[in-house]
C-alpha cells in the first residue's frame, strides 16, 4: 500500500482564502444582487502598465518568429532582466547585489515554500503570529505540526512587531512590510534580527513583497540595507504587487553568494549553491515574455507608471485608515503597507466580525485569526480596489452602527 504525506493531515482544511472565497460563494448564491466590495484577499485591481503590455506584445511576436522564436531559458532568469533587477532595486539605493545572486521565479509563495528543499528538516523555525499563513503551512507541510515551529506573539501591545526569540532558533521568517499587520521595521530594529542571526548562526526569510509601498524614510527597503544581513539572509521580492503581476506571475529571490553554512561533517556549504541546483533541477524557469514584461517595469516609463499604481492604492489605504480610525477603532498598518489592520469593534471574534461585515455591509475582508491565534478579534481591509469602491465601502462603514 502506498502512503501519502501525512503532516497534510495535521493542515487546516482548506487555505484561508480558499475558505473566504468559499464563503462568499455562498453569500452571492443566495444574494444574487448585492454589491460586494472586495477588500479581502490582496490581488490588484488596476490593468498592466502599458508599457509592460508593449513588452508583452513585441516578445509574443519574437516568440512568433523562427529567428527569434526562445525554447527553454536559464533557469535562474535571463541575465537582461536579472542584470536590471540588481542595478535598480538594489545597486542604485547603495546595496551590493550582484546580477548573478538573483534567481528569478514565478512567485513569492512558491519560493518561501519551496526554499524549504534546501534546508535541514531538524532546524528550528520562528514565525511571527499573526503571519502569512504560507510560511506556516508550509512548515508544517515539510516538518508536521511539531515543536519545532515557534510562534512570536505579536499584540498591539508590541506594536504588533515580534520580539527577539529568547532561545536559538535557525530559521525566521520576517515580511516588511508585514503582511497581515502592515507595520515595518525601523533600521535599528531590523538590524537587532540581522546581529541576532549572525550570533546564532540563523537564517533569515526576509519577505520583501510590499518594499515598493513604503512611503517613511527611515524603513529600510531590503534586509540587505542592513550590514551583515548577506551571511545570513535570503530576500524575496514579486512583481505581484508593485506592478500588478498577480495573474502574470514573476518574482525574485536575492540569495547571497557570501551565504553559507556547515554540514553535520564542518564542510562549508553555499546556499547560492543549493538553491541553483534546486531550481535547475525542479523549475524550468519564468517564461519568457513574463521576464520580457518585468523587464519593462525598470523602463523609465515602467518605474513611472508603477509608481502612479502604488500611490493609487496607498490612497486607497489612507482613506480606509482614517475612516476606521474616525470610528475610534484601533487601527494598524496602511502607511507603509496597502494592509489596514484593526481591532473589531464589538466583539474578539474575527469570523463573526467577518460575517456581520459581509452580511450587513456587503464588504469582503480578512479575518486576523485566518493569519494565527494571535490575530483574533482583529480584521485585515486590503487597499488594493478601485478608488471609487474603497469610498464607497468607507461610506458603508461610517453609516454602520456596530
Ligand atoms: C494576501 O492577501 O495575503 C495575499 O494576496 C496573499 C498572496 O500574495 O499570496
Amino acid at each position: 500500500m502506498f502512503t501519502i504525506n501525512e503532516n497534510y493531515l495535521q493542515l487546516n482544511e482548506s487555505y484561508l482564502f480558499s475558505t473566504i472565497a468559499k464563503k462568499i460563494n455562498e453569500f452571492t448564491l443566495s444574494n444574487p444582487e448585492t454589491d460586494i466590495i472586495r477588500l479581502g484577499i490582496g490581488d490588484v485591481t488596476l490593468p498592466l502598465p502599458p508599457s509592460v503590455v508593449d513588452a508583452l506584445h513585441k516578445s509574443v511576436d519574437e516568440m512568433g518568429r523562427k529567428e527569434t522564436f526562445r525554447g527553454y531559458g536559464p533557469e535562474q532568469g535571463y541575465g537582461f532582466l536579472r542584470e536590471k533587477i540588481a542595478e535598480i532595486d538594489f545597486q542604485k539605493r547603495g546595496i551590493s547585489v550582484s546580477a548573478d545572486e538573483i534567481f528569478v521565479s514565478d512567485g513569492s509563495k512558491s519560493d518561501t515554500g519551496n526554499i524549504l528543499d534546501i534546508l535541514g528538516e531538524q532546524n528550528s523555525v520562528a514565525l511571527a503570529d499573526p503571519v502569512y499563513p504560507v510560511y506556516q503551512d508550509t512548515n508544517v507541510m515539510r516538518l508536521g505540526a511539531d515543536n519545532r515551529l515557534i510562534l512570536l506573539p505579536c499584540t498591539a501591545e508590541n506594536n504588533f512587531l515580534p520580539q527577539l526569540p529568547t532561545e536559538k532558533i535557525d530559521i525566521i521568517y520576517l515580511c516588511y512590510p508585514d503582511n497581515p499587520t502592515g507595520t515595518v521595521m525601523t533600521k535599528p530594529q531590523l538590524k537587532q534580527w540581522v546581529d541576532y542571526a549572525l550570533e546564532n548562526r540563523s537564517l533569515i526569510l526576509f519577505d520583501a513583497a510590499y518594499e515598493a509601498f513604503i512611503t517613511e524614510d527611515d524603513i529600510p527597503r531590503s534586509i540587505f540595507e542592513i550590514e551583515g544581513a548577506e551571511q545570513c539572509a535570503i530576500e524575496f521580492r514579486s512583481f505581484s504587487k508593485n506592478a500588478g503581476f498577480t495573474g502574470l506571475r514573476c518574482s525574485y529571490a536575492v540569495v547571497p553568494k557570501s551565504l553559507k553554512t556547515h554540514t553535520a561533517d564542518g564542510r562549508e556549504v553555499s546556499l547560492h549553491g543549493l538553491w541553483n541546483r534546486r531550481q535547475s533541477t525542479k523549475f524550468n524557469g519564468t517564461p519568457y515574455i513574463v521576464q520580457r514584461a518585468a523587464e519593462a517595469v525598470y523602463s523609465p516609463e515602467g518605474q513611472n507608471e508603477i509608481r502612479e499604481m502604488v500611490d493609487y492604492y496607498m490612497q486607497n489605504a489612507a482613506i480606509i485608515r482614517s475612516a476606521l480610525l474616525s470610528k475610534g477603532w484601533p487601527v494598524f498598518g496602511g502607511v507603509n503597507s496597502p494592509y489596514v489592520w484593526f481591532k473589531c469593534p464589538g466583539t474578539d471574534n474575527s469570523w463573526r466580525f467577518f460575517d456581520r461585515l459581509l452580511h450587513e455591509c456587503h464588504i469582503v475582508g480578512t479575518p486576523g485569526v485566518g493569519f494565527g491565534a494571535y490575530g483574533e478579534g482583529y480584521f485585515r481591509l486590503s487597499a488594493f480596489n478601485s478608488l471609487e469602491k474603497t469610498r464607497e465601502a468607507v461610506r458603508r462603514i461610517e453609516r454602520w452602527e456596530v
